[in-house]
């Protein structure tokens, strides 16, 4: 029970952090190296500073006390004017210590609310050593700390220290090697992980080629880990599959379709021979059907020709499509938006568009092209002022041979083969057509390719 609550919160907390950061696989890599690096830095900076500062200052001040121990005992042993000059002066000449006697009582000392290391550990040696009044304050200026300590005779000592006796000096070198070996470090990180990650953008490119029926460049993956190795070559062999399959399936369905047209002639000779009859008239027409069906799978397997993509003007492909409509005094109007400059298969989405306009011009009077260029893709509109397709039947007329009018008299249509294509059309570049109801009354057809 509790294992699975303490597994839910990490799941909630793994689930917030991949929310949270950056979404390429190169800046994430970089935080888990940087973030660690950094941590660790930040810690060994601490203890340096903290422990060993620490320490070290401690041991300067214990030798600071000693130094004025032995100051204070020399002035006790010679109580002359001229071993007091001498004492004066060495002990600012060889000892940093400048020290001066006057007359008089040392202020009580209270310790003040800014107090660095070094004030402390001298104010911890006093008390230790020296067991005399003292005052201390840290704060006098120029770099320097005053002590004053109350003699046995009345006298007080004042003594000003320069910070440089109780600090250890040059961290600057120290915080500078840390940065620069961090930087240096980063950089590695960087460049290696760029490396690593090279491969793995081509994989990237290459699939997301594959998925908009283009070209796929054949990359180098021998570099890489025998991950990024591994799955290069799982896509290839998955590609050389699919081209198989797709080829495959092409041929068998126009050897099929080629291969009964034969017998399909030779009916309609026999047919031809026979006395008319309602009977043989009926057959007759559902062998020219059957011709009809013929041919729009011989269509439908030679848009799978080997056609390549390549960048075209789809402004031109519309109105193209529109042209050819208006031969037939069809009231068809163009427009696009943004650039129309796309890479794709020209033949295969001009078979599309005119499967679908043909539809709408044999349902409606009116027909409306519009082309859009998105971010990541262009979307193609064709609306009509027909009867439309209500909700409940927009997937079943993708089905092959699937037709709403199920009278099969000529001018209502043909073999139901004609939105089947056009999906399989944007399919194979990586889109998809969709239905919807057309302001304009009749249907919306949006056919989506990718860019
Ligand atoms: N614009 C439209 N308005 C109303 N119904 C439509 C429209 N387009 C297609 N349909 C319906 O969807 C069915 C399937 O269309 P599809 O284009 O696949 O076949 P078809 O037009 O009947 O034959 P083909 O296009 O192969 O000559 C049609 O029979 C028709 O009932
Ligand atoms: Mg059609």
């Amino acid at each position: 029970m509790r294992w699975a609550a303490a597994r839910d919160l990490f799941e909630r907390v793994a689930r917030w952090a991949d929310q949270h950061s950056p979404q390429t696989l190169f800046a994430r890599a970089l935080i888990i190296i940087v973030v660690p690096m950094l941590l660790l830095q930040a810690l060994s900076a601490w203890w340096f500073y903290s422990q060993r500062g620490d320490n070290v200052t401690n041991r300067l001040a214990i030798l600071l006390v000693r130094d004025l121990r032995v100051l204070i005992a020399l002035r006790a042993d010679f109580p002359d004017d001229e071993h007091r000059a001498w004492i004066l002066r060495s002990s600012a000449q060889d000892l940093l210590l400048f020290v001066s006697f006057r007359k008089g009582i040392v202020r009580p000392f209270r310790q003040p609310e800014y107090f660095d290391i070094a004030a402390r550990e001298v104010q911890g040696a006093l008390e230790a050593d020296l067991k005399r009044p003292f005052y201390i304050n840290n704060d006098v200026g120029g770099g320097q700390m005053l002590i004053e300590i109350q003699l046995n005779d009345g006298d007080v000592m004042d003594v000003l220290v320069p910070h440089v006796r109780l600090t250890f000096g040059s961290s600057f070198a120290y915080v500078l090697a840390q940065l620069g070996s961090a930087l240096v470090l980063f950089g590695l990180a960087i460049w290696f992980m760029r490396r690593e990650l090279v491969p793995i953008e081509h994989l990237g490119v290459a699939a997301d080629a594959l998925g908009k029926g283009r070209d796929v460049p054949d990359f180098a993956f021998s570099g890489g880990t025998r991950e990024v190795r591994n799955a290069a070559t799982a896509f290839h062999t998955m590609r050389i599959r699919l081209r198989r399959s797709i080829q495959q399936r092409t041929e068998m369905l126009a050897g099929v379709s080629h291969d009964l047209r034969t017998p399909l002639t030779r009916m309609k000779l026999s047919l031809a021979l026979l006395p008319e009859s309602p009977e043989t008239r009926e057959l007759a027409d559902d062998v020219i059907d059957m011709e009809r069906m013929i041919e729009g799978y011989l269509a439908f397997a030679r848009g799978e020709g080997d056609e390549d993509p390549a960048p075209v003007d789809l402004a031109e492909i519309l109105e193209d499509v529109a042209a050819g409509a208006r031969r037939d005094n069809a009231n068809v109007e163009v427009g696009s938006q943004g650039d129309m400059n796309v890479e794709l298969r020209a033949l295969a989405i001009k078979r599309c568009l005119t499967n679908l306009v043909s539809n709408a011009l044999r349902h409606g009077t009116r027909v409306r092209i519009h082309a859009v260029r998105g971010r990541t893709s262009v979307e193609i509109t064709i609306d009509d002022d027909g009867p439309g397709i209500p909700p409940d039947r927009r997937e079943d007329v993708f089905r092959a041979f699937f037709r709403l009018d199920e009278s099969r008299n000529a001018d209502t249509g043909g073999v139901g083969l004609g939105l089947t294509i056009a999906r399989d059309v944007a399919r194979s570049h990586g889109g998809d057509v969709a239905l919807d109801t057309s302001p304009l009354g009749g249907l919306r057809v949006v056919v989506r390719i990718p860019v």
